[in-house]
């Protein structure tokens, strides 16, 4: 079934402006789920825009009780493309389920309460890591510089998949 509307769950911005990215490149209307209230039906089918939380998509659980979902996407601070088999397991996905992943940013400024103490924590324990590789070399500058990666080109693959 293909989806007829886009559903997504941000915290500082990043997921809201792939969302809406995603909407205007589609056509479909775009709502964010804690307000989507009864604006649609029980059933939709959707596509799903959350931020990446540990290895999983915020609001996933809650909207996937709700709609019927076509497609996960994920909004994190890694590569696009990567922990998307983190977020299948996180999430019991079955192997048929389309999952994406995207690069989104981090704004520190706009963090707060428990999100801001974890990504502190984290950041505390990576620079603290010797011998670290290259990869984690480079979230260790991500982390603690912040930063806004998010791009149309990354949205690529979300869009072949929905074109075709
Ligand atoms: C507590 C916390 C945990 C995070 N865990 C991950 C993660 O597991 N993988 C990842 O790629 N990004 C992770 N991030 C980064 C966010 O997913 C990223 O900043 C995202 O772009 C935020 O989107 P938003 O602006 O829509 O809230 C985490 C951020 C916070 C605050």
């Amino acid at each position: 079934m293909s989806a007829k509307a886009i559903v997504y769950t941000s915290n500082t911005g990043y997921t809201e402006r792939y969302a809406k990215m995603l909407g205007e490149k589609t056509g479909l209307p775009v709502y964010a789920l804690e307000e989507v209230g009864k604006k649609l039906e029980k059933g939709t089918p959707i596509i799903y825009l959350g931020w990446l939380m540990a290895g999983s998509v915020k609001g996933y659980n809650k909207a996937a009780k709700k709609y019927e979902v076509c497609a996960v996407c994920g909004v994190g601070l890694s590569d696009t493309g990567a922990m998307q088999e983190d977020v299948r397991k996180a999430h019991n996905l079955p192997a048929d389920m389309p999952v994406f992943t995207v690069q989104g940013g981090m704004d520190l400024d706009k963090l707060r309460g428990i999100n801001k103490m974890m990504i502190q924590m984290l950041t505390k324990s990576m620079t603290s890591k010797k011998d670290r590789t290259e990869g984690e070399d480079r979230m260790v500058y991500l982390l603690q510089n912040g930063g806004d990666y998010v791009s149309e080109e990354h949205l690529t693959v979300v869009l072949e998949w929905y074109n075709k």
